[in-house]
């Protein structure tokens, strides 16, 4: 439609909002489907965030707040980066936005030059490419496959950069693999990082909470100080908090990119919901108890559809380090034929005919930048999960 932005020509919907209304669609038809498509936990927000939230609106604090956030959240997040990351920020280098989503987005409409370079390992979040797009740069996915965990090497990082890099986005835990960077696998590509000033670090640490087994999660700007002047320090409430709906997200970084992100919001969205700002304040601050009652149910919903994938024909499902996702790789379905008759011939394919077959949504890879496989978010309801396992199972075992 002409009359619409030619900024539309470079960005395309999101796939996994695709899957959840096409889902959605069919459920509404009286298809009996099991939905793994949507990345938010199924566990709802605490009670004492809502309360703190019940009180903010009693309150009377349902008005404008300065535009990065009140000061009560800036401390508490000054407070949550001393406390879990060793990291040390001034109220002037802290920015609360309407999801870590906006976060990002302003981050890179903040910086971003027509021509200059971002890389983005892939498979990524459907939203970086776009984001990049958007804000008028072009991004550069470097692929890192399965026999490397998904995980940049340092070696392909290096040979990644040019002299149009501005941003590398570092995304631990990952979506959509679940990935996560030991200690050691991060400090091999600070020590890269070190080597080119040009390059800024954005890393995207909003399944911080949500590991097993163990893993120390740790961040870029924690493990090489150096790089502390050059690393946007992205997170946010809506994973590990069961908050998705609520819109807050928060950034530590230099302060100069602190203001310019500020003067961005500040002639969009302004402030987030002064309501949800108190809310995330409770958060960050009160009890942290339920993170790892979560994490119990989310380790052991992992477990289960590894082992019941990896038994599906043609399935290879790897064991992630955290977030809520799993990344199977359907390679050994290609070329075979669903009951419908139609050849799998890509992820796509394969996710359409098991969606058509068997009513299970799921992402195909392509859409992530690495296929074919697809994603599976494990945050939904234990005795569902086991049930869409079967019907993979059942859908892999009837093709020819
Ligand atoms: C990797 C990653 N980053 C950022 C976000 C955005 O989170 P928010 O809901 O805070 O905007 C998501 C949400 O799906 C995500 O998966």
């Amino acid at each position: 439609m002409p009359f619409l932005s030619a900024a539309l020509d470079r960005v395309k919907p999101s796939a996994t909002i695709a899957v959840t209304d096409k889902a959605r669609e069919l459920k509404a038809a009286g298809r009996n489907v099991i939905g793994l498509g949507s990345g938010e936990p199924d566990f709802d927000t605490p009670a004492n965030i809502k309360l703190a939230a019940i009180h903010a609106i009693e309150a009377g604090k349902t008005k404008y707040t300065a535009v990065d956030g009140i000061p009560e959240l800036k401390q508490a997040i000054i407070a949550k980066f001393k406390r879990e990351n060793g990291l040390d920020y001034m109220p002037n280098q802290v920015i609360v936005g309407t999801g870590g989503k906006q976060v990002l987005y302003n981050a890179l409409v903040a910086t971003l030059n027509p021509g200059d370079e971002v890389i983005i390992p892939a498979p990524y979040w459907v939203s970086y490419p776009e984001m990049v797009a958007l804000a008028g740069g072009e991004s550069v996915p470097v692929i890192c496959t399965a026999d490397f965990g998904f995980k940049l090497q340092p070696q392909a990082l290096e040979a990644a950069i040019t002299p149009k890099t501005k941003w590398v986005i570092l995304n631990s835990p990952s979506n959509p693999t679940g990935a996560a960077y030991s200690r050691a696998e991060l400090k091999a590509l600070t020590d890269v990082l070190v080597k080119h000033p040009h390059v800024w670090v954005m890393t995207d640490d909003m399944y911080e909470h949500l590991v097993y087994d163990d893993f120390v999660f740790t961040t870029p700007a924690q493990i090489e100080p150096k790089l502390f002047d050059r690393t946007l320090t992205v997170n946010g409430v809506s994973k590990a908090y069961c908050m998705t709906g609520w819109r807050i997200g928060y950034a530590g970084g230099p302060s100069q990119l602190i203001k310019a992100m500020t003067t961005i919001q500040s002639q969009s969205t302004s402030n987030p919901s002064s309501i949800a700002q108190w809310a995330a304040v409770e958060a960050l601050n009160g009890p942290q108890d339920y993170i790892p009652t979560h994490n119990k149910v989310f380790k052991e919903r992992r477990d289960l559809v590894v082992s019941m994938l990896n038994q599906a024909n043609g399935i290879d499902c790897p064991r992630p380090e955290g977030a809520f996702y799993v990344y199977p790789s359907c390679a050994g379905t290609i070329g075979k034929t669903a009951p419908s008759g139609k050849v799998i011939e890509n992820d796509q394919d394969f996710v359409t005919e098991l969606l058509e077959a068997e009513g299970v949504a799921v992402v195909q890879g392509s859409a992530f930048g690495l296929g074919p496989a697809f994603r599976i978010s494990y945050a939904t309801k234990t005795s569902d999960l086991e049930e869409a396992c079967k019907r993979i199972q059942r859908f892999c075992g009837n093709l020819k």
